[in-house]
């Protein structure tokens, strides 16, 4: 036995040792060098009497071969007696097993008050009484190992054992919690289910699964959990008959109902199946584990949604992707659809129509055609836009649009459009969804920004968010600084849809009919782009370079052939109101519409080469504190105020990921050091941007944790120690910032440094 597991240094009680499982623990420990003490109030099995002799008979025995041990008759419920018998006799107290027990069985309806209490008493209270009368002992020295003994009674239920049960399953819960409170002491707490022969249970099952039952079978598990290698603590194990299993808890995903909405009986019949599906089944074993979900929820509120709209499927999926490209003739056939080109020789329409003349422009409104053209070739294709069901097409009306021009569109470009359901809003029988399209060049750099909203025929009522309720860019009540009348061509329709809006609405004139229209209609983002031309040519002198967005309602329809009459007004140097009529129905076609303007023409970002190396200069420097800062500024604190050190008098690790770094500030010493901590007490872990963000961006410690995004391990207790910081000066971290950014007036003010550090335990 080389590698035996020893017991020489330890003492240990074994409650209710005279008999059964606790003989043989008793026995087991005494052959391995433990001192024990042989607990055992000597009674019958289901609690009556009293006698020294069980508890004398195995001290004799653990005599008999060499080993050490006293005797002790008293209840458990004594417990403090018990371990004074430890004291007296040995000095100190290293492992306690839980053992002690009787059985009251009656079903519940015949079960007595007496009965309830008793088997209460024995089990928990007893198991308590003893645990806490060592507690204090093994966490002064730094060294403990407790067993508690619970039943597949208590976990499974069992009929005629209502009172066992709950007192079996009540050693867990204590289990637990002390495993929690001990661990960084080395006071360590795990639970067993046992199965063995013994006078409990000789009486309900047959002679030969009695021989398979032997204590023998169950000991071995409670000598390696109790053994100074062991480390396991809070563990929950079923043993005998050489079976040894681990229980774990196991949680099903369940359901997440949104929190602004009610939620009835009715809801959770309809969701039963799935909250009893435990595919894909969580395993939680903290408290803060078990809270992630419920936190995420209130912190992610669900959206909801119904078979048209899933704005939680939306919300956490990323944008799809689609390529396309365009060219120069793309943007002269554009310009030619939105009514460019009626004065063949005027230079300010040719630069959008001449790719070699002087200036070729793009019109800025373009902006939206390649992103639009993309997005409807995927619904095409069969590809999902996530959220949205692919049973809303022909419900869909384009209502409002947005396209913002990030600097002039090249006369052509490869490009890459990111594409996401942004939300939806619930207008009762209705829907409003908004569309995001990033739109970046092959570089990279993004080109351009679409919102597109899009009204959704019968497809409300989920009970969500019925979304703002503005009326934007309203016209002031003053005469508009500018107004452009323009002609539509008869024909403007059968132009504009070759740039990539096929809906035979627009050509077919039987199928507009039968849509309710008397002819084909002309496409809302035809009349959009002589909108946003006449803007141009009020404001910007024919460059459009300066033209940075656009954002409409469409009001009603427009037929090729009418005149549009549009009024703006010049609200500032950047912004244009715009109204948009039909003259000859005086009816207003767009409305709630802008115009916004740069000051200055907007330049790509220079590209790095390889020639080039990127470096970061010094400009490049965050101007805000870092986390470097932060722990720089505690430093300086601890070092200033040693009175914090002393009341604190622990060590904080924290773990700080992307990037990955460590950092101690040992309140112990009043130091703070870049690196792991040789004995912390406590570890935060956190990533770099939230740590930054607890200790100065407002964002809550107790929100983090709960989240799941803030980790502590070892003395959660300590953590709530952290609380000192409290008290330091904010203009600590902005020095910091100050010195690294190499300056002293004139540099960023940090943000008041105040962190809350009240971590919930
Ligand atoms: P056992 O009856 O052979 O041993 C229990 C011992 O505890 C007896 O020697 C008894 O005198 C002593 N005891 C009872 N009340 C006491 C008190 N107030 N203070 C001090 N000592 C007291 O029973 P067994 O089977 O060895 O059970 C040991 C433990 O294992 C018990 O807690 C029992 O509930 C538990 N258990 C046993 C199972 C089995 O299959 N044997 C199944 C599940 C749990």
């Amino acid at each position: 036995m080389s590698n035996a597991l020893r017991f020489d240094d330890k003492v240990v009680i074994v409650t209710g040792a005279g008999g059964g499982l606790g003989r043989q623990y008793a026995l087991m420990f005494g052959a391995r060098g433990a001192r024990v003490v042989v607990n055992d109030l000597g009674g019958g099995a289901h609690g009556g009497g009293k006698s020294s002799a069980a508890a004398d008979k195995v001290v004799d025995e653990i005599r008999a071969m060499s080993g050490e041990a006293v005797a002790n008759y008293d209840s458990v419920e004594e417990g403090a007696r018990i371990v004074q018998a430890a004291l007296d006799n040995f000095g100190t107290v290293d492992i306690v097993i839980n053992n002690a027990g009787i059985l009251r069985d009656a079903s519940f309806l015949k079960m007595s008050m007496d009965d309830w209490e008793l088997i209460y008493r024995v089990h928990l209270k007893g198991s308590m009484s003893v645990t806490h009368a060592a507690w204090p002992i093994m966490r002064e020295k730094g060294y403990g190992r407790i067993i508690m003994t619970t039943s597949a009674a208590g976990i499974y239920g069992n009929f005629g054992q209502a009172n066992y049960s709950a007192a079996k399953l009540g050693l867990l819960g204590l289990a637990k919690t002390l495993a929690v409170e001990g661990g960084s002491k080395n006071v360590l707490v795990n639970t067993i289910a046992p199965i063995a022969a013994s006078r409990l249970t000789e009486t309900v099952l047959p002679a030969e699964i009695l021989e398979g039952l032997k204590p023998e079978y169950v000991s071995p598990l409670v000598g390696w959990l109790c053994h100074e290698s062991c480390k396991e603590n809070g563990g929950l194990f079923e043993v005998g008959a050489g079976i040894v299993n681990k229980l774990r808890w196991q949680r099903s995903k369940g359901v997440g109902f949104r929190l602004s909405a009610p939620i009835t009986p009715e809801n959770i019949a309809d969701k039963w199946e799935q909250i009893g599906d435990f595919t894909d089944a969580e395993h939680p074993t903290t408290v803060a584990d078990s809270m992630v979900a419920a936190m995420d929820n209130i912190n992610n509120p669900k959206l909801g949604g119904n078979q048209f709209l899933d704005l939680d499927k939306a919300k956490a999926s990323k944008p799809v992707v689609i390529e396309n490209a365009y060219d120069e003739r793309d943007l002269s056939l554009y310009a030619l659809g939105v009514g460019v080109g009626a004065q063949p020789l005027d230079s300010r329409e040719l630069q959008y129509l001449y790719e070699r003349g002087e200036h070729f422009y793009a019109l800025p409104t373009y902006g939206v055609i390649p992103a639009l053209n993309g997005f409807m070739k995927m619904l095409m294709d069969g590809k999902e836009l996530p959220g949205l069901g692919g049973n809303v097409l022909d419900r869909v009306l384009h209502g409002e649009q947005y396209t913002e021009i990030k600097r002039p569109l090249p006369s052509h470009a490869t490009l890459r459009h990111e594409v996401k359901l942004r939300t939806a809003y619930d207008k009762g029988d209705n829907a409003i969804g908004i569309i995001d399209v990033h739109t970046f060049d092959a570089s990279g750099d993004e080109l351009a920004y679409n919102e597109i909203t899009f009204f959704l025929r019968g497809c409300g009522g989920w009970g969500g968010d019925r979304g703002p309720n503005l009326e934007l860019n309203v016209p002031p009540a003053r005469e508009p600084d500018a107004v452009v009348e323009e002609k539509i061509g008869d024909n403007q329709g059968l132009i504009y849809r070759l740039s990539g809006d096929w809906n035979p609405l627009h050509i077919d004139p039987e199928f507009a009919r039968n849509f309710g229209f008397d002819k084909p209609i002309l496409h809302g983002l035809c009349t959009y782009g002589y909108v946003g031309r006449h803007v141009v040519q009020s404001f910007l002198d024919n460059d459009p370079r300066r033209f940075k967005s656009i954002k409409v309602r469409f009001a009603k329809s427009v037929y090729p052939g009418e005149t549009l009459v549009t009024h703006m007004w010049k609200e500032s140097e950047t912004r244009i109101v715009i109204e948009t009529r039909v003259k000859e129905r005086n009816e207003i076609v767009i409305k709630n519409a802008a115009v916004e303007l740069y000051e200055q023409i907007p330049v790509a970002k220079p590209k790095a080469t390889s020639k080039t190396p990127v470096t970061v200069a010094a400009e490049e420097q965050p101007m805000g504190p870092t986390s470097v800062d932060i722990f720089n500024a505690i430093g300086t604190y601890l070092a200033a105020n040693p009175a914090e050190v002393t009341s604190a008098n622990t060590v904080f690790q924290f773990v700080l990921k992307n990037p990955d770094a460590a950092w101690t500030v040992d309140a112990k010493v009043g130091a703070v050091k870049q690196g792991a901590a040789d004995k912390p007490d406590v570890t935060l872990t956190i990533s770099d941007e939230q740590f930054v963000g607890m200790c100065i961006g407002g964002e809550d410690a107790q929100k983090l944790f709960f989240a799941g995004k803030l980790k502590i391990t070892g003395n959660m207790m300590a953590a709530s120690k952290l609380e000192f910081l409290k008290k330091m000066d904010p203009k600590l971290v902005e020095a910091e910032v100050a010195k690294r950014l190499g300056g002293g007036a004139g540099t960023p003010a940090a943000a008041a440094a105040n962190p809350a550090w009240a971590v919930p335990v």
